[in-house]
């Protein structure tokens, strides 16, 4: 069973990435979505039906989330979490910073995960226990313990009235300790790339489960920790999300939770 689930989670990805791939830089239909630059473009629902059709043809029974189709709830014990395009902004924008994500619960642990950059033909995997790949060579998190040197990434939310804290001050305070701090576009990748090392610690308010569910368990996997802000053990729908190489997460929870000066 699991070999077929690693198998299906890897083809779909595969379907997705073709159609990524065949539309990237060509014409493809953007409409926006809650707020002006929240968008969905033809790619995303034709990679997700892409990507649900081979999670179908094995697995008609499962439980299905995805972002733009929604919730096909089955009453199955396996839930596959998708987003077809992670950084969808960035796809539009002909920038190749951008990803198919998915993840496959069971009774609510992820087991599998799977987050793919065709354009960088990078192919990060992950199976709970059994470690975090890229490109099938073995990840692991940086080791930086310094605060003062640490390399992050964040994101900001498209619509400012469902955030009750106040991302700005807290971005503010990292980039006032003279910190280099990216932001990518893509929810996703930040993650993988802080499984790989790349960067030390990623942090974001109001993420969605299928932007994290397969981050989340390569995060795991390639020894770093994820939490909310209050340093809790984590859940892919939570709205805080806390990513780092473990060294430096108490130090970026201290400063994510420092309360503002007036
Ligand atoms: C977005 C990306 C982005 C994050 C946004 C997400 P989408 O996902 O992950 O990095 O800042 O909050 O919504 O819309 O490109 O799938
Ligand atoms: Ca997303
Ligand atoms: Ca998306």
């Amino acid at each position: 069973m699991n070999d077929l689930l690693k198998n299906t989670l890897l083809r779909a990805v595969h379907a997705g990435a073709d159609l990524l791939r065949h539309y990237f830089e060509g014409t493809f239909e953007i409409q926006s979505k809650d707020s002006l630059n929240n968008l969905v473009t033809e790619v995303d629902k034709k990679a997700e039906e892409a990507i649900i059709d081979v999670i179908r043809a094995e697995f008609p029974e499962h439980f299905i989330l995805s972002e733009e189709a929604g919730e096909m709830s089955t009453g199955s014990e396996y839930k596959w979490i998708i987003d077809p395009i992670d950084g969808t902004v960035n796809f539009a924008h002909g920038i190749p910073i951008c990803c198919i994500s998915i993840g496959l619960e069971h009774n609510g642990v992820m087991m599998l995960g799977a987050v793919f950059n065709p354009f960088m033909n990078e192919l990060f995997f992950a199976e709970r226990g059994k470690g975090a790949f890229l490109n099938n060579r073995p990840l692991k998190v940086s080791n930086n313990d310094q605060m003062e040197s640490a390399c992050l990434v964040t994101g900001f939310p498209y619509r400012w009235v469902e955030v009750h804290m106040d991302p700005i001050s807290v971005f503010e305070r990292f980039i006032r300790m003279g910190l280099p701090v990216r932001r990518l576009g893509s929810a996703a990748i930040d993650l993988c790339w802080v499984a790989a090392g790349r960067f030390d610690g990623f942090w974001e308010y109001n993420l969605n489960p299928w932007d994290i569910a397969a981050g989340y368990l390569i995060i795991e996997e390639a020894g770093g920790r994820i939490s909310n802000f209050n340093g809790d053990p984590y859940s892919v729908y939570d709205k805080q999300t806390l990513a780092t190489n473990g060294k430096i997460h108490e130090a970026m929870l201290k400063i994510i939770n420092t309360p503002p000066t007036s």
